[in-house]
């Protein structure tokens, strides 16, 4: 299945971990549409590991838990369906899953065929038990092909958490997103290692093939199954923004039946959306800080966007606000071009015009700013 935007959605896994059920995620369906995310573009509902009873029926087929899921899962797709949201389920290359329910290996064609019957949209596939005489990337093309000759269009995918140098081989498996890291926590601290493993080293997170930074912790403050501490307003508008900028699927954590005005506000930004989904899907790059001026932690991203615009995010990791400078010249702009930018900041909405061929803003510590720039005359 060919995919043009990072996907967008909820996922069951870091708020409610093994505690999910029909009602609540019927709940979840609900919220999504009336609390405007579906409108935003979050179209995928999916329900992570702990969903199945523990062993296969006599003819080796996966079996929801008859406690959470009393009604199947085809009921619950069509409940899912029926509000217009695309519905995801979750299975492992291992002999079991993650949490150790029953997992697709040596069932691949099987499984596929089931999920397929459920009328399942998107599978996300774990990496945990697998076994160690099969190469991982043959574990993924087995439930590929499998997912591609099951009659049903189901986006696939892949959590290998970036190992055996995932970002090599993954477009051969049929993915159209590939798990780059281990997995999020509700914190600072994991959120500023994650965002460190990937910063630097910007793979394969482009049109076909997204490169999935883990579902976001936005809005968690806390609680549910990963949350540990919670994060600030300003951390959480980071962790989307840096997400967003750079072609991460948005796959939402939180409990949206209890979402805040604040994390309304992040989760629901029309315009970091729309760098995230910008058609063009090109990857973003990293530039050098200039002449010294911005301290360590702080890194400057740029996105080429669809019709010639730019978004320049700058991210700052450090526990001061940093005097920020982004050189024109660094993303293709001399003073000889004649041109310069007109930047709109997505967060503030405030609008100027660059002078001088540098960019120059003040950034909070644990804060960024994330610019849509379009190319005038100077
Ligand atoms: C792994 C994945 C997580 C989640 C859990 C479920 O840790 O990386 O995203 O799916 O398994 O057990």
């Amino acid at each position: 299945m060919i995919v043009n935007r990072p996907p967008m959605g909820w996922n069951s896994w870091n708020t409610f971990g093994e505690n999910i059920n029909e009602d609540m995620i019927k709940e979840m369906a609900d919220a999504m549409v009336e609390g405007g995310y579906l409108d935003a573009g979050y179209e995928y509902l999916v329900i992570d590991d702990c969903w199945a009873e523990l062993h296969r029926d006599e003819k080796g087929n996966l079996v929801p838990s008859k406690e959470k899921f009393p009604n199947g899962m085809k009921a619950l797709a069509d409940y899912v369906h029926s509000k217009g949201l695309k519905f995801g389920m979750y299975s492992c290359v291992g002999f079991l899953t993650c949490a150790g329910y029953p997992g697709s290996y040596d069932h691949e064609f099987q499984d596929a065929a089931t999920f397929a019957e459920w009328g399942v949209d998107f599978l996300k596939y774990d990496f945990c038990y697998r076994a160690i005489t099969v190469k991982q990337k043959m574990l993924y093309r087995r439930m590929g092909l499998a997912l591609e000759g099951c009659g049903r269009d189901i986006l696939f995918s892949a959590c290998s958490w970036g190992r055996d140098e995932t970002e090599k081989w993954i477009q051969s498996t049929g993915a159209a997103m590939w798990r780059k890291t281990g997995d999020i926590n509700d914190r600072w601290g994991t959120f500023h290692y994650l965002a460190d493993k990937v910063m630097d080293n910007i793979t394969s997170c482009s049109r076909g093939c997204f490169g999935d930074l883990d579902m976001l912790t936005v809005g968690m403050n806390g609680k549910g199954n990963v949350g540990q501490g919670g994060m600030t307003f300003n951390e959480y508008k980071m962790h989307f923004t840096l997400w967003a900028q750079m072609n991460s699927p948005l796959m939402i954590g939180c409990d949206i039946r209890e979402a805040d005005e604040e994390t309304r506000k992040i989760l629901l930004n029309k315009d970091v959306i729309a760098i995230n989904q910008d058609p063009l899907t090109a990857m973003p790059y990293n530039i050098e800080h200039y002449g010294g001026w911005n301290n360590e932690g702080v890194k400057i991203y740029v996105k080429h966007l669809s019709g010639g615009d730019l978004a320049i995010g700058i991210y700052n990791f450090s526990e001061e606000e940093a005097p920020c400078i982004v050189t024109l010249d660094l993303i293709g702009l001399p003073p000889s071009t004649g041109k310069t930018l007109r930047v709109k900041e997505l967060w503030t909405g405030t609008e100027k015009t660059v002078a001088n061929g540098v960019l120059r803003t003040p950034v909070g510590a644990h804060d960024c700013k994330i610019y849509r720039c379009k190319v005038i005359d100077i």
